[in-house]
């Protein structure tokens, strides 16, 4: 059967590279229904863009190469597509918009804006080879145990990265990359909560608190999450992006630094009073209970000097977290890195060496942050592909 586009991966990227493609266009996808991570993301509401997305809200080799398609496609055209098909949002917080009902609307109107334009879709179907003969890319297809041949003039790598294998993913992206000799840059499993060797804060599991938390210079300030195996919670799952083995974590448990005055008028008003009982005034006690065993904080607060309340202070601002690992792909929201950009066109997402390759959405080294960021991606990436085609 002849196509003029095949996408692999009917995700964010490939549905909606689909919707605009011209010409006669194939989706296929080895999972049983389309856009499986859309409908768990956000809690089943998708967290489906973020207001302030911005080229500097994405992890590249070339921190550039985002900047056009993020421009061609804005997540103010999303928000138009979700308004033209009555699809209800709200922010939550820090510019990230959800579906006021179901992420499932998110890929009905995906799926409707494809059959808009014709584009059709196989399910359940998977990929035993793909070869390119002249300006044709070949590929048999397994379906239900037929074999389907199938040719068509451009090929869109959409199958996403590594992250989550229970949920159908794999690294085909990766290796048809490779097969066609584009580069990979090294991959890791990012937004991922971080683990350490001991069950040290299986005692304070369940504890949150608001933080700065930092790694190799980039810092959040958002919730972290004690779990029993480490560190979790949006900040957490932000610096994981930017953290490798071996490396620090330095939370910062006065991201708002008000904490010496808070000590120091407590020291007054409150004077006989344990230092550990002020702190619960801030923080959760069972956290303040574990801050005062590792830290040795004891004694009365009105014996402090204000030397010791800065020390105090100055601790648990750079208090340093040196993970073991992470909990991998198995939870990880995102893979960081891929299919090299220095090999693709920032305009159009094809192979600057393969004419008709495309490369989208998570398969290739763009990443982005909590809150949207990725998703953004998948549309604005999915669309400049489409576009082009
Ligand atoms: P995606 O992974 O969506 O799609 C790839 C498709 O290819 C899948 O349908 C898969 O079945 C198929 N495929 C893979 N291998 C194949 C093979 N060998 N043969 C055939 N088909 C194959 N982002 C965000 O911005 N907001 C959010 O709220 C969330 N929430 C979230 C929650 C969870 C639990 C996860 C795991 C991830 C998120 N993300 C997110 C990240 C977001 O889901 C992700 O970045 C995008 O889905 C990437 O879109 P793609 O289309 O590139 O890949």
């Amino acid at each position: 059967m002849e196509f003029d586009t095949v996408i692999i991966g009917a995700g964010a990227a490939g549905m909606m590279c689909a919707a605009h493609s011209g010409g006669r266009t194939l989706v296929i996808d080895h999972a049983k229904a389309a856009g499986e991570k859309i409908r768990i993301s956000g809690g089943g509401r998708c967290n489906f863009t973020n207001l302030d997305a911005k080229p500097e809200n994405f992890i590249s080799k070339n921190p550039h190469f985002c900047k056009s398609a993020l421009k061609r496609y804005t997540q103010w055209d999303f928000i138009d597509l979700m308004a033209k098909h009555q699809i209800a949002w709200h922010e939550k917080t820090l510019g990230q918009l959800f579906c006021d009902g179901s992420a499932k609307q998110v890929v009905a109107m995906l799926l409707q804006e494809m059959q808009s334009v014709g584009a059709e879709i196989w399910l359940k179907t998977s990929v035993a080879s793909v070869v390119r003969n002249g300006d044709t890319f070949e590929l048999t297809l397994k379906r239900e145990d037929t074999q389907i041949n199938v040719s068509s003039k451009n090929l869109v790598l959409a199958s996403g990265g590594k992250s989550i294998p229970k949920m159908g993913a794999t690294g085909l992206a990766y290796e048809l990359a490779t097969q066609f000799g584009l580069e990979l840059t090294d991959v890791r499993p990012a937004l991922v909560p971080l683990t350490f060797s001991d069950q040290r804060y299986a005692p304070i599991s369940g504890v949150s608190a608001p933080v700065r938390a930092s790694a190799n210079g980039t810092e959040f300030e958002e919730a972290c999450l004690f779990t029993h195996r480490g560190l979790s919670g949006p900040a957490i799952l932000q610096a994981s992006s930017y953290w490798c083995e071996g490396d620090v974590v330095c939370l910062d448990l006065d991201p708002d630094g008000t904490l010496f005055e808070i000590l120091r008028t407590a020291r007054q008003e409150q004077g006989k009073r344990d230092i550990t009982t002020i702190l619960t005034q801030q923080y959760p006690a069972r956290l303040v209970q574990h801050l005062s065993d590792e830290m040795q904080i004891k004694g009365r607060i009105g014996d402090q000097s204000d030397a010791a309340l800065e020390q105090l202070c100055s601790h648990l601002r750079n208090w340093e977290q040196r993970p073991t690992g992470s909990e991998g792909y198995r939870t990880a929201e995102v893979t960081l890195g891929g299919i090299d950009t220095d090999g693709l066109s920032s305009k159009t997402m094809e192979a600057k060496a393969v004419k008709g390759l495309y490369v989208i959405g998570e398969a290739m080294g763009v990443t982005g942050w909590l809150g949207g960021y990725n998703f953004q991606w998948a549309w604005s990436s999915g669309w400049a592909a489409g576009t082009a085609i």
